[in-house]
């Protein structure tokens, strides 16, 4: 079945391994993701933005992930990325959704507090879960652009005033991280004192990284080779995402590798298949470079294979 993420996160935080939240746009890229989430035997969020769910369009997402659950046998959490008010997450939990993400982090911190609560109270009445958002990224989404000078990394004080006045289930920090394929300009690095901090003070508490691609260097070169033109692109390197599992991290969030490796599979098929033009000549390999991108990350980062 669909399921919430509560129990993923308490076994997560226990075994000290991390889930993956992917997100997803179509059906080659849920198939690509399930695929290696089953034969990992690994548990699974399949997450969906605000600018996902424009473009595939809400039922089809959900119809889709149903699918995924009936055809893997799989517990999969579906997840509403970065809702920005509580309308868009009492749409996605009244259509379904086992989770949802209120992202309350460009309000001041009472505001934040505010909408967050309000979620909360709508979502558990009807056995949802809920992540929120106190600090924040640099980086560009489909509806947020934040410049590296207004982000702000979590405060700890805060993070835990915030945690007990919204009962809310699972908590977004910024650490470092930003959403892309340009994270760092010099060598990455990520405040790990202040993530330690935080999961201190928050014991058993289950926190969540976003901006987590590691902007795989294989797939960039591949894009760059075959025609692309990504420069200076750079990720959160794999070990520092195995460190933040270990410090409290129970949810890691996907995207950008998900968009390279399928972006780098398709240029090459067409570099060397310039005659094609049968979608599915080039959406399977795509596929099943994403089927192998995740496999990798589900043992080499976050250790979640075998874990249901
Ligand atoms: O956090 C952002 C995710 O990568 C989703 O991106 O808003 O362009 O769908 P999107
Ligand atoms: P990346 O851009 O690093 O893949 O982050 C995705 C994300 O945080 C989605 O919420
Ligand atoms: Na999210
Ligand atoms: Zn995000």
């Amino acid at each position: 079945p669909l399921v919430t993420s509560k129990e993923m996160f308490r076994k997560a935080y226990e075994g000290k391994y991390a889930i993956g939240a992917f997100n997803v746009n179509n059906m080659e890229i849920i198939q690509g993701i399930v695929d290696a989430a089953k034969e990992e035997q690994s548990p699974l969020i399949l997450q969906v933005s605000a600018g996902a769910r424009k473009y595939a369009r809400h039922i089809y997402l959900m119809k889709l992930a149903e699918a995924a659950v009936e055809d893997s046998g799989l517990p999969i959490c579906l997840h509403l990325d970065h809702g920005e008010d509580f309308e868009i997450c009492k749409s996605c939990i009244d259509g379904g959704f086992t989770s949802v993400m209120i992202d309350g982090s460009k309000f001041p911190f009472e505001e934040n507090i505010t909408v967050t609560k309000k979620v909360v109270e709508y979502a558990h009445a009807r056995g949802v879960t809920v992540e929120a958002e106190l600090g924040r990224l640099a980086g560009v989404e489909d509806a947020v652009k934040v410049s590296s000078k207004d982000a702000s990394y979590t405060d700890p004080d805060q993070a835990v005033e915030f945690v007990e006045r919204t009962g809310v289930d699972s908590l977004a920090i910024a650490i470092g991280t930003s959403h892309g394929a340009y994270k760092f300009k010099g060598e990455p690095s990520l405040d790990f004192a202040r993530l330690e901090k935080i999961s201190n003070l928050l014991p058993e508490f289950p926190l969540v990284l976003h901006g987590a691609s590691t902007v795989l260097p294989e797939f960039v070169a591949k894009c760059n080779q075959y025609g692309g033109k990504i420069d200076g692109a750079q990720g959160v390197p794999e070990e520092m995402l195995k460190q933040a599992g270990k410090l409290g991290v129970c949810k890691i969030n996907i995207d950008t590798d998900l968009r390279l490796a399928m972006t780098a599979s398709i240029r090459e098929h067409f570099a060397h298949n310039p005659g094609d033009f049968d979608p599915r000549q080039y959406l399977k390999p795509a596929r099943e470079a994403i089927k192998n991108m995740v496999k990798h990350k589900i043992n080499a980062v976050l250790n979640s294979s075998g874990r249901l």
